[in-house]
């Protein structure tokens, strides 16, 4: 018995809440206002007539309301500074005029009521005082209608957070909230898109539309007819781009964790600009780039111009007059270029990000089409010949093919770089992040090194083939067989290929850097991939070597008597073989700096007065990579029409 009688006692006060919060009784009338079952009002008169003393009440707060409107004239004359609305599971509307000329009243607070679907037109009107408007957690369906609350006040803060079903701010919104400048705050709400004229009317100091998860779209035209914002901050919002206008004032902009704003509008449109927190660091750059530019022309101006002052001037004699002269007319200069800090802008560009073109330099991206169209029309050609004639199919011209078509991947990868140069040229920063987290990178990458590992494995078996070829020419039988070769290139087009893959499979990836190498070495399994990498290509290079030392000296052993056409070929591979890895090793050295963290060079153009000039290191292993591999093609196709496959295959 005595357990189920303190259980009872236990569940008593649970039972009391759960009948008493969404009934009337939870809800204790304030003594200054009377209430009904189903009205209430706080007036002058109640006020007045209330056992409190009347004039010390400055705080008004109703929670847990059990009326289901506030009606009109609720607060008439009522004399209190702030007005608190909360918790209430049964207001579903502010009627019209509900806070009407409230002369002393700052602060307004409609918070956690669920159920209130409306406020209308003109709820709050003619409030001189009101500072601050707080409309949160509520099931609003519209955006309530301020524009008859009028405040004189300066630093009026508006606040809307958690009302998810409010899907747009429509024209006009906030015109005659406020006379001075205002802060908003609107967390969380279900905003989706933000109409054209949505602050016509309006000087707005700082606009913060953080974590509107589905806000889309900030029409082109929503800022016209607005003064400001001065801060903006759009973070972990849906939206792909900024309005092209109505951002110029915009001094301090927050983005971050925007991963769909991906494209900025032309830079231009933010002039006054001073510190940024973006999502990508290609915007970044693409800010700093952009100033650093401006900052040069205006330079340049200033240069000019004194020039001209000089001239025109010095007869006068009187130097204060140039100086006046272009304090005058150059007024800006002092604020704009001479003393103004740099764009603080976050995340910094890294070593890998880009700031300008992909193909950063007019010759750079002229030498890329040059090879692009030697390496993929070269390639085609050799595979084309090699495959279409009905010559019999040697070791050689075998591996030849292998070489070729591992080099045409190479040409193809260019090709993707270079077009991706072009259609992305003077606005990198924009398409940055579609390119290198996209399908286009994920290819290219996956082409280049698989290019490079099957080239490389095929020159090491090239030179093994040479070395065993000649070392074993008195023993015919000991001859290698296609058949083994075949085997062996299988092997090689395996690795290559699971190389490649790697990185598309999470072991490192292509997304790092623009031209999409796998230079992530985030983890310990990409740096292990890397430094393998790395060191299969070395060692590649080093038996290479051997065997080229190991063929001279056997060549020139008379005791070994050689085939003549052996050693020719020989010694055309080597050729080609030689300037392959010395091209390589360049590209070997930098890569491997790059991966220790120790860039050898930045190709950066030194630019003291810029302090935020990202690392270029990124574009060393472009360079390796187009100073490298595609040179072999050069020298094969040199090789080429001296016969060694077409006119006198026999030699082979
Ligand atoms: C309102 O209350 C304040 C003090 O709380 C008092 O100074 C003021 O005169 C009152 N205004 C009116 C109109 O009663
Ligand atoms: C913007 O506000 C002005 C007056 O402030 C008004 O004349 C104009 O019609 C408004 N524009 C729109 C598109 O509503
Ligand atoms: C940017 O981030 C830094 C560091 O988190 C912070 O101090 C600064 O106020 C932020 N600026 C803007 C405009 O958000
Ligand atoms: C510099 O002068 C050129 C024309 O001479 C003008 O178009 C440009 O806007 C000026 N730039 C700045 C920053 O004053
Ligand atoms: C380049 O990067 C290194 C370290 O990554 C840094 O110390 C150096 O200041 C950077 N240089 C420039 C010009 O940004």
């Amino acid at each position: 018995m005595a357990p189920q009688g303190s259980s009872r006692l236990l569940l008593a006060p649970l039972v009391l809440v759960l009948v008493l919060v969404p009934g009337s009784l939870a809800y204790s009338c304030p003594r200054i206002c009377r209430c009904r079952a189903d009205t209430f009002q706080c007036t002058r008169e109640t006020q007045l007539g209330s056992r409190a003393r009347p004039l010390s009440v400055s705080k008004l707060k109703l929670s847990h309301l059990s009326v289901e409107i506030v009606p009109s004239h609720a607060f008439r004359d009522i004399n209190v500074t702030r007005i608190e609305i909360s918790q209430s599971f049964s207001i579903t509307k502010i009627q019209r005029h509900a806070f009407l000329s409230l002369h002393r009243l700052s602060e307004i607070s409609v918070q956690n009521i669920v159920s209130l679907r409306a406020i209308e037109k003109g709820a709050f009107t003619d409030l001189p005082r009101l500072e601050y408007l707080s409309i949160c957690n509520t099931g609003m369906i519209h955006f309530p209608d301020f524009t008859s609350v009028s405040s004189l006040m300066s630093n009026f803060m508006l606040e809307m957070a958690d009302n998810t079903k409010i899907d747009s701010i429509p024209a006009n919104s906030f015109k005659g909230i406020a006379e001075e400048y205002i802060f908003m705050k609107l967390f969380r709400n279900g905003f989706k898109e933000i109409q054209s004229h949505a602050f016509n009317g309006t000087k707005i100091n700082s606009l913060i539309l953080r974590n509107n998860e589905h806000l889309y779209k900030i029409h082109e035209g929503a800022f016209d007819g607005a003064l400001g914002p001065m801060t903006l901050d759009v973070s972990s919002t849906a939206l792909s781009s900024f309005p092209a206008k109505g951002l110029t004032q915009v001094k301090f902009l927050t983005a971050v964790s925007a991963y769909t704003l991906k494209v900025l509008p032309p830079l231009e449109s933010f002039t006054e600009l001073l510190e940024a927190n973006l999502t990508y660091p290609s915007h970044c750059c693409a800010f700093h780039t952009w100033q650093r530019k401006q900052r040069e022309n205006t330079m340049k101006n200033l240069t000019r111009l004194c020039d001209v002052s000089e001239l025109d001037m010095e007869p006068t004699g009187d130097g204060l007059d140039v100086i006046d002269y272009i304090a005058f007319h150059y007024h800006y200069l002092e604020l704009d270029c001479l003393n103004s800090p740099f764009i603080q802008c976050t995340p910094k560009p890294d070593a890998f990000n880009p700031c300008e073109d992909l193909l950063g330099y007019t010759v750079l991206r002229f030498l890329t089409w040059v090879i692009t169209v030697c390496a993929v029309t070269g390639n085609l050609a050799v595979l084309v010949v090699l495959l279409v004639s009905h010559q019999k199919l040697t070791i050689s011209r075998f591996l030849i093919c292998n070489l070729a078509f591992a080099d045409l991947c190479m040409g193809l990868y260019l090709l993707l770089i270079a077009a991706m140069d072009s259609y992305s040229s003077h606005q990198y920063y924009n398409h940055a992040t579609d390119w290198q987290t996209g399908a286009g990178c994920g290819i290219a990458g996956f082409l280049t090194v698989f290019a490079s590992e099957l080239s490389v494995y095929t020159l090491t078996v090239i030179s093994l083939e040479r070395w065993h070829t000649i070392t074993n020419a008195m023993h015919l039988h000991k001859r290698l067989r296609l058949r083994h070769v075949s085997v062996i290139m299988a092997a090689g087009w395996v690795f290559s290929l699971l190389v490649a893959l790697l990185p598309l499979v999470g072991v490192s990836n292509y997304r790092k850097v623009s031209i999409c190498l796998p230079m992530d070495i985030e983890t310990l399994g990409s740096q292990f991939y890397v430094m393998a990498l790395l060191i299969l290509n070395v060692v590649a290079f080093v038996v290479v070597c051997l065997c080229y030392v190991c063929l001279y000296l056997s060549i020139h052993n008379p005791e070994l008597a050689t085939h003549h056409s052996d050693t020719k070929i020989a010694k055309r591979m080597a050729v080609l073989i030689i300037t392959d890895f010395l091209c390589m090793a360049p590209h070997l050295l930098l890569c491997l700096s790059a991966d220790l963290r120790m860039p050898l060079i930045t190709v950066s153009t030194p630019d003291p007065g810029h302090p935020v000039l990202p690392n270029h290191s990124l574009k060393n292993p472009l360079r390796c990579t187009i100073y490298s591999r595609p040179f072999p093609k050069d020298v094969w196709l040199e090789l080429l029409p001296r016969g060694k496959c077409q006119s006198k295959p026999h030699t082979f």
